[in-house]
């Protein structure tokens, strides 16, 4: 341990998890270079938010730019980058998504669809499914049941918040269709035997489930999701902080779907590393919102929103290169998944891909050494990659989309002899 890290144990609390002791200096790109000038590869994105690479050149300009001109509104005054992003984000979202509010983190933005849909239906009720990450605030954490650690210590949690869980037919060892029955078939006994419909206000719901193990949810789970909140006039919550701003190789994981939410709330890749989340629905939900029934401080900051609009001009361009880069990625997963026994499933949209590593394929036993080993051997090859699932044993497959397809063969390379040497120790 260095000086940074003993003076960081000292003072830092330890309840937040850092994922490595590098003491990071600068970071450009894929790479991130420590005190030492040694480059490590970043393919966990600062946890899926440097979408386009650190530092992005047109992303700092832009951040630059503003921090000249102007940092904080705290709306007082109007300024134009938060109009500017939300002109942007309205030819990006689904034409439903008509108006939009921004705060800090994910968290805030999915607490903040929450509140909308309930005071746009008045009903206090709220389904969520199990596996989900939402957050780690009070009202987000009761949304959260990707582990039941996150919860430990804070119960009560918030009432009227029902769980019903999100198909993961690789773990419950059925098809997809089999699984989307089984969780519709939940959902239909909770509307019969514990709350019923008129008293939800929302589905809220990730399209990609991302913490909980990178399920993306089978088309007919999401198309079920909307008859159902058409049926008893539920809004449909879509939280795509993980899923969006190109991780999916498409703006959103929406844009694989024909479902559509009513409020959609993002974060992470937004502002590509500033703080930023934001949320949208229809005019019509959004306007009944009185004004000071919601509110921030920080929230749309002049800097992150200007970011963000770089991050907007930016994207576009990449998608397609994200989409090939997504093709060759999983040709080679799968690939590796015929060649070693210790993955046992590879799924994913986009560049959102998991690969879930198994001790054994009947049994389906989760095998997060398998996983520890693969990222170490990463690790002294100065690649860094990261786990999800309850089990951590997911490898959470994320490169930044600027990624070249050398560096990418680069870093699964590295993930096959990782295998190879956990598979022959
Ligand atoms: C889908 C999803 N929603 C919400 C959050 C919470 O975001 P934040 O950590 O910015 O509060 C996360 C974070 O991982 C996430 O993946």
């Amino acid at each position: 341990m260095d000086d940074l890290a003993a003076r960081h144990d000292d003072l830092i609390a330890p309840v937040i998890a850092f994922a490595t002791d590098i003491h990071a200096v600068s970071a450009e790109g894929i790479w991130i270079t420590d005190v030492n000038g040694r480059k490590w590869a970043d393919f966990a994105c600062g946890t899926a938010v440097t979408n386009l690479g650190h530092n992005h050149p047109a992303v700092v300009a832009a951040a630059h730019a503003q921090i000249d001109k102007m940092i904080h509104s705290g709306c007082l005054v109007r300024y134009d980058s938060v109009v500017d992003i939300a002109e942007r984000l309205r030819t990006v979202t689904p034409p439903a998504i008509e108006k939009f509010a921004f705060a800090n983190s994910g968290a805030e933005a999915v607490e903040a669809t929450v509140k909308l849909a309930k005071h746009t239906t008045g009903r206090q009720g709220v389904i969520t499914f199990r596996g989900a990450f939402h957050g780690r605030t009070m009202g987000s954490v009761t949304y959260t049941t990707s582990n039941a650690k996150y919860r430990d210590g804070y119960h009560p949690v918030l009432g009227s918040v029902f769980v019903a869980p999100y198909p993961h037919p690789y773990r419950w060892g059925m098809s997809a269709d089999q699984a989307v029955e089984l969780s519709l078939n939940e959902l239909r006994l909770m509307f019969k035997h514990i709350v019923t419909p008129k008293n939800i206000a929302a589905f809220l719901v990730e399209p990609v489930q991302g913490e909980g193990g990178y399920y993306p949810a089978p088309p007919a789970f999401l198309n079920a999701l909307r008859s159902l909140a058409d049926e008893h006039g539920i809004k449909l919550i879509y939280d795509e902080v993980q899923s969006g701003f190109g991780r999916t190789a498409e703006w959103f994981a929406t844009d694989h779907y024909d479902a559509k939410p009513d409020i959609m709330a993002m974060g992470k890749g937004i502002a590509n590393g500033l703080p930023l989340s934001a949320y949208g629905a229809s005019r019509e939900i959004i306007d009944a919102w009185p004004v000071g029934a919601h509110g921030t401080t920080f929230g749309g900051n002049p800097v992150s929103t200007a970011a963000a609009v770089a991050v907007v001009d930016t994207m576009e361009g990449l998608l397609p290169h994200a989409r090939d880069l997504s093709k060759h990625a999983f040709e080679r997963l799968d690939d590796m998944a015929e060649r070693h026994r210790t993955i046992g499933d590879v799924r994913g949209l986009g560049l959102m891909i998991g690969a879930e590593f198994v001790s054994d394929r009947e049994t389906r036993a989760p095998d997060a050494e398998a996983f520890q080993h693969v990222r170490a051997h990463a690790a002294e090859r100065d690649l860094i990659i990261i786990s999800c699932g309850s089990d951590g044993n997911i490898l959470r497959f994320i490169p930044p989309l600027v990624t070249t397809r050398e560096e990418l063969d680069w870093a699964l390379d590295l993930v096959d002899q990782g295998l190879t040497s956990w598979e022959t120790r």
